[in-house]
């Protein structure tokens, strides 16, 4: 059964009546541009096709029931939302905390995706503009997407306690169908780049998950913010590959690495977008492999799953570059294949990574996906 299914399914069954609307939200894959969001640099994710599905109607008082699919129900009343620790639900109540300037309208909504969770997918954030949409479709408001996406970092950053950036959300609201999006997080320019035919994007899932990934990214954020502080800069994106000599001679190894990182990472990632456009895919490829190694060596957020995975695809068929993605730790790896090679692609680094390590993994081949929506009204 289809996500979709399952949530307009759940609604009938836990609530008794007909959704009045559903609506879809993708996860995203980052292309490139790992760990450069928070300094102000440049990302070049798109949404993928695997989504999450809200069935919701409104209520005729200010309570909010959640139904999802392997989850337990949850509730709670507008005029009173407190963070607890509620698993999933809480990036609903964060959403109703940091637009609780325009809520009113209470909703039942059931809740189901095809995200695999805790990935680097960003299924939360799938969770948090969802819950966005609901609550401005009840409300008759404009959906203003850039807006949303930047109250639902908000949500991350002070109800959750994660200091990430804004790529998730904002790919998430914004995404173009057949289109990466290169982003500056500073000035919060989008600029959609049309995938090129050619090339198939096939997002390897480790199998692993890392819990307490929040405090190695609060530590690298640190680190970063440090060395800006150094440079007397307002942040990495305002230096550039001429500015790491003198930059090593004022930091410890350590922060001096995960800076080259983001500051070479910048510039990986205007030359991919540019590549990309050009459909030289040869080249995008080897800007990938090369973030890889960065992410890896200088920033210390891979992974060895990860990196088995990355070396397993890029030895196979038809591989032209292959990174961790997302956050890191653990989760998925992205790899960009030349499209006639992507079954046998897809059959050697499946065996070959399940005859090297001891986890399971998967493998999605995703288009580029258009951005939340309502889909029936
Ligand atoms: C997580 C965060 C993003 C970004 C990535 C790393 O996905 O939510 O904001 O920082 O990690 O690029």
């Amino acid at each position: 059964m289809t996500a979709e299914r399952t949530a307009t399914d759940l609604f009938r069954k836990r609530f008794a009546r007909d959704p009045e609307f559903v609506v879809r939200t993708p996860g995203r894959v980052n292309l490139i541009g790992e760990h450069t969001d928070y300094n102000d640099g440049f990302v070049l994710p798109m949404a993928i096709e695997q989504s999450t599905w809200v069935a919701a109607a409104s209520r005729d008082d200010h309570d909010v029931h959640l139904a999802s699919a392997g989850h337990p129900d949850a509730s709670f009343s507008l005029s009173q939302v407190s963070r607890a620790d509620d698993g999933w639900s809480e990036y609903v109540k964060g959403v109703a905390w940091a637009a609780r300037a325009w809520i009113e309208t209470g909703w039942d909504g059931a809740f189901a995706t095809d995200i695999p969770i805790g990935a680097g997918l960003s299924s939360s954030a799938a969770i948090e503009i969802a819950t966005m949409l609901v609550f401005n479709t009840l409300r008759g408001g404009t959906w203003e997407p850039v807006k949303a996406a930047i109250a639902a970092r908000r949500v991350e950053n002070e109800w959750m306690g994660v200091g990430s950036g804004i790529m998730d959300q904002l790919i998430i609201a914004t995404a173009q169908e057949h289109h990466a999006t290169l982003i500056d997080c500073r000035t919060l320019d989008l600029i959609p780049t049309r995938m090129p035919d050619d090339l198939v994007v096939v997002i390897l899932d480790t199998g692993t998950r890392r819990e307490l990934v929040g405090s190695a990214y609060d530590d690298r954020r640190a680190s970063c913010d440090r060395a800006a502080a150094v440079a007397g800069v307002p942040a990495l994106r305002d230096l550039s590959a001429s500015d790491l000599e003198s930059l090593s001679q004022h930091l410890d190894d350590r922060t001096f690495r995960r800076a080259r990182h983001v500051i070479t990472e910048n510039a990986r990632t205007l030359e991919a977008a540019h590549a990309l456009a050009d459909g030289d895919i040869a080249r995008f490829g080897d800007l990938v492999d090369a973030s890889h190694d960065s992410l890896r060596d200088d920033f210390g957020v891979s992974s060895d799953a990860l990196d088995v995975m990355v070396h397993v695809a890029r030895g196979a068929q038809g591989c032209l570059g292959a990174r961790m993605t997302g956050a890191g730790f653990g989760g998925c790896a992205v790899a960009f294949v030349r499209k006639p090679d992507a079954g046998a692609f897809l059959r050697e680094v499946l065996s070959t990574y399940r005859s090297s390590v001891k986890h399971e993994p998967s493998a999605y081949i995703t288009g580029a996906a258009s951005a939340a929506a309502i889909v029936t009204s």
